[in-house]
């Protein structure tokens, strides 16, 4: 393709059945934003896209585990993380929903297109079905061990440990997610997208790049390369459910889109709600061969972006992905960053810990993006990066600038030979440009923020090499020029660092009192006039104390179960069945080793920088304990005082935030992880033994 003439950019529509965490934004809304934020400094024409992904068996489940509907949980989620997005400057020009009407007609529309078109295959087979449930099991709904790599927790459509992607009939010991019984077999009709059909089409166009103008990520074309070599199957693309975009044909009552052919089209939908909100056409957006399409995604997207998405745009003659430069995986301190476990930091409960600092987590999250392999968040690695990058180096000679600026030369740009200033520093601030340009446009953002940094630190080695606080007393032009000339440094980095730190960029552009001139990545050319008045200075970035990162820590820890990090090394983000699997079996002289005893709480109080800790006293009748339990996200001290309780007494007692906590309070969890008392049998006295 020629220089594109328009951009359409889409990340990955999350499912709207959990909220945000770090992982991600540093997958696939970070370096989309920055991109798209990128593009539109350069003056381009560009579309960028996102909504909630609000159909399939993710929402149908979320709904069952929480007790309540599907559509109260994507009205509650899609709230939550339009919200977060916007807040962290997520800037997209649309967040749509694909529960919208416009979705639904524009899904449905798209599937008939192509049903007429011939592209499906009509097939009778027999599927897994649940007697207990009276429901077909498709994709989540079926579990079972994967015949890849053997985890028995594989979904009917994809193992998340290996990737591997699977259909129900491959998975070995085949269970219902509803009943956690082996299902049955049941005769029943779909549509399928003959993927066979196009093997050698994909294969000249991804592995040969027939077609292609840019080269794809390595992992990303090593993944398609070994789906395509293993052979493609037909595909399908329907499923029994009763949530979702309705099948729009005769005799298809019952079923709906398959939520991998449903959501990708919501890209589509969310052009065109897009278009009508802001008077423009959207086919040129998803049509004009001078479009560049760009999909950011996660690894765990690939196929469906790379291959079945790229078939169905194909069939119907729209453009094909220019690039889809997914990212690897972000961990969180050691282990897999997991909704069901509660191991993440969520993006809304950041915002609320650390107000102001949103770009403290995209800079942390970009230096850090998981580009080419798996990364690790660390609270303490957050911590240095802030103090020693943000703080020492950006922010602080931001800082020395204007409060020199102010203290010499009256807040006002000062006089010197502009010329000579280029001569000085030019060369360096245009280098920085085309450094991160490049980066930018090969999608290696973690390159380009780093090259935007180092304008800074090149500013700041500058500043105290000609120390203008010294020149003032024996030459004032030398001091004007340097002062000129970092004024001029500082200008650029709020231009360069838009994309990357977009709050911050605006505050330092407030500070230069420059808000008026618009941030046009070609204002390179652009200079400070001698004479322009600053605003005052103000802090840009603080330094974060041990203490707040000690208690990220202690909140990340306190809600999880007794398991070490080495059990849980390499677990998976699955929920195998609304129901925790049994444990193994053990003999009765196992259990009889644990004490067990009725209790009544007499007082509960909250454990100082410990958000999820209660700290209690609980009388056994015999003697009172002090117990400690990560109970505070659930229940308020008030609910608990008075509250009958069964006690674990032989516990050896353990110190939590310093206080021996001497045995345990004995709790349920339900599978959207609410906690309940359990009170000892009715009317057992405190320090009955249950057995
Ligand atoms: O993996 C996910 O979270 C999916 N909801 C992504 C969908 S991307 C696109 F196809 F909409
Ligand atoms: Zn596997």
């Amino acid at each position: 393709m020629s220089a594109p003439k328009r951009y359409t950019v889409t990340s990955a529509l999350p499912y709207a059945n959990g909220p945000l965490h770090v992982g991600h934004i540093a997958g696939a809304y970070l370096p989309g934003d920055i991109y798209v934020r990128y593009l539109r400094q350069r003056g381009h024409d560009v579309v960028y896209v996102c909504g909630s992904d609000e159909h399939g068996a993710a929402i149908t489940i979320q709904a069952k585990k929480e007790g309540t509907t599907p559509q109260a949980i994507i009205d509650k989620y899609h709230e939550i993380n339009k919200q977060a997005f916007k807040d962290l400057g997520i800037d997209f020009d649309i967040y749509h929903r694909t529960s919208s009407e416009l979705h639904r007609e524009t899904a449905s529309n798209y599937f008939k297109d192509l049903y007429d078109k011939g592209v499906f295959e009509e097939r009778e087979t027999e599927q897994y079905y649940d007697e207990d449930f009276s429901q077909f099991l498709a994709d989540r709904y079926i579990v079972g061990t994967c015949p890849n790599c053997g985890n028995d927790n594989a979904y009917g459509d994809q193992c998340e440990k290996c990737g591997t992607t699977l259909s129900p009939d491959e998975l070995i010991s085949p269970r219902s997610m509803l009943s956690n019984k082996p299902p049955v077999k049941r005769l029943t009709k779909h549509w399928y997208l003959p993927l066979n059909q196009y093997e050698d089409w994909l294969r000249s166009w991804i592995i040969k790049g027939e077609g292609r103008t840019e080269e794809w990520k390595t992992n990303v074309a090593g993944q398609c390369r070994s789906w395509i070599e293993q052979g493609l199957h037909p595909r399908s693309i329907t499923r029994d459910l009763d949530w979702g975009v309705p099948v729009p044909l005769p005799g298809a009552e019952g079923k709906v889109l398959y939520v991998w052919l449903d959501a990708p089209i919501g890209y589509i939908s969310a052009t065109k709600q897009w278009a009508v909100d802001n008077g423009k056409q959207w086919e040129p957006y998803w049509k004009d061969a001078d479009t560049k399409l760009v999909h950011f995604i996660g690894k765990d997207n690939i196929v469906f972006h790379c291959i079945i998405f790229p078939v169905i745009l194909k069939a119907n003659d729209y453009i094909l992905p220019t690039n889809v430069p997914a990212n690897e995986f972000m961990n969180l301190e050691g282990r897999k960053l997991s909704t069901s476990r509660n191991w993440a930091v969520w993006v809304h409960e950041y915002l609320r810990d650390f107000p102001g600092q949103e770009d403290v987590l995209r800079y942390y999250l970009c230096s850090n993006m998981p580009e080419t392999k798996d990364s690790e968040f660390t609270w303490a690695d957050f911590q240095a990066k802030n103090n020693n990058e943000l703080v020492a180096t950006l922010g602080n000679f931001v800082n020395r600038v204007m409060v020199l600026t102010h203290k010499y030369f009256d807040g006002k740009v000062p006089a010197t030979d502009a010329l000579q200033s280029e001569g000085r520093v030019w060369q360096s601030i245009l280098g920085q440009y085309t450094k991160v340009e490049d980066a930018i446009e090969a999608y290696e953002f973690k390159n380009a923020q780093a090259e935007m940094i180092n304008l800074a630190r090149f500013g700041n080695q500058y500043l105290t090499k000609e120390e203008p606080w010294k020149t003032i007393k024996t030459n004032p032009e030398a001091a004007a020029a340097v002062l000129f000339d970092c004024l001029q440094i500082i200008n650029h980095i709020a231009i360069i660092g838009q994309p990357f730190l977009p709050f911050t960029s605006q505050k330092i552009r407030q500070q230069l009192n420059a808000t008026a001139v618009p941030v046009e990545w070609n204002a390179q050319y652009v200079q400070l006039p001698t004479g322009h008045a600053l605003n005052q200075p103000e802090l840009l970035f603080s330094k974060i104390e041990d203490e707040t990162i000690q208690q990220q820590v202690d909140t990340l820890h306190a809600s999880q179960p007794m398991t070490t990090p080495t059990e849980e090394k390499g677990a998976i983000e699955t929920t195998a069945s609304l129901y925790e699997p049994m444990k193994a079996e053990i003999v009765f002289d196992d259990f009889a080793k644990i004490d067990l005893r009725a209790g009544t709480i007499l007082t509960a109080e909250k454990v100082e920088k410990a958000d999820k800790l209660l700290k209690f006293t609980v009388d056994l009748g015999f003697e009172q304990r002090t117990i400690v339990s990560g109970v505070a996200m659930h229940f308020t001290p008030e609910q608990c005082v008075g509250q009958r309780v069964s006690i674990v007494a032989n516990l050896a007692p353990r110190k939590l935030k310093g206080i021996e906590s001497q045995g345990m309070i004995l709790l349920a969890e339900d599978s959207a992880g609410k906690l309940y008392f359990t009170e000892p049998t009715v009317g057992a006295p405190n320090g009955a033994v249950i057995r």
